[in-house]
């Protein structure tokens, strides 16, 4: 069985030109091991910038694109949203869905997240949908119950099979951009559920999905983290604007 690692850079609302030219003159030396692929998610604005220095600067194969977020809707009026249609044509190739900022922000549920996922499967784009609890959730045992409440919908509209095109990050809330990294056990031992919770469906599926752990992951924790056993590489928020702690945390990834 051969599971790929996988490090997304998620910038959120961070960087422009000038990160994108740190990071892609930086990556030009990166060492990756076998079956990792990195992602990198600017802002929409600088997709286009960074697919273009990535070909210019003959990047590895394995460095690509990402979006953090896309409309569900193929096109039309819905002023200040992007298709999937939109990151086809930028060479994008994965997106960031359901990111817990867009659910607790923006008010997205699950169905709507759903939706997303849905949409950017059938443009043949690759989803990485995040999922996690809040602090009070953790704290009242409902980890379990949220995790199969955020992925039950996305299974009902996509269809289990469609998981083997999908990637799962989670996000524990309360470590996301805290510095309060879950424990590599406890990380773990909730990677093992969201991959039993799958396996119920389709234990195939299952065995091959990758699930990342995300929420501050840094050049110093990453390696503990990624060695457990269902933890298949990270989602990056903070550690990815430093072009240095970010090449290391992608040197330290590899396939399962
Ligand atoms: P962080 O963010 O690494 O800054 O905690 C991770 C994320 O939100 O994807």
């Amino acid at each position: 069985m051969a599971r790929r690692a996988i490090v997304a850079a998620n910038w959120k609302m961070n960087g422009g030109l000038a990160l994108v030219n740190t990071i892609v003159s930086g990556l030009t030396s990166v060492k990756l091991q076998d079956n990792v692929d990195v992602v990198i998610c600017p802002s929409f604005p600088f997709l286009s910038e960074l697919t273009s220095q990535i070909t210019e600067n003959k990047l590895n194969e394995a460095i690509h694109v990402g979006a953090q977020n896309v409309s569900a809707h193929e096109s039309g009026a819905y002023t200040g949203e992007i298709s999937t249609q939109m990151l086809q044509e930028l060479s994008v190739k994965f997106v960031i869905i359901g990111h817990s900022e867009r659910r607790s922000y923006y008010n997205e549920t699950s169905v709507e997240v759903a939706d997303k996922i849905s949409a950017t499967l059938k443009a043949g784009l690759t989803p990485i949908l995040c999922i996690g609890e809040s602090e009070s959730e953790r704290a009242e045992e409902q980890t379990e119950k949220v995790l199969a409440s955020q992925l039950q919908p996305v299974i009902d509209e996509v269809g289990i099979e469609s998981f083997a095109n999908i990637v799962i990050a989670y996000e524990p809330v309360w470590a996301i951009g805290t510095g309060k990294t879950a424990s590599s056990e406890m990380a773990q031992e909730t990677h093992k559920f969201i991959r039993q919770f799958l396996a119920k469906a389709n234990a195939n599926v299952a065995a091959k999905i990758s699930l990342l752990y995300g929420g501050s992951v840094n050049a110093s924790n990453c390696e503990e983290l990624f060695a457990q056993a269902d933890i298949d590489g990270g989602l990056i928020g903070g550690a990815s604007l430093q072009v240095e702690q970010f090449k290391q945390i992608c040197s330290t990834a590899k396939g399962k």
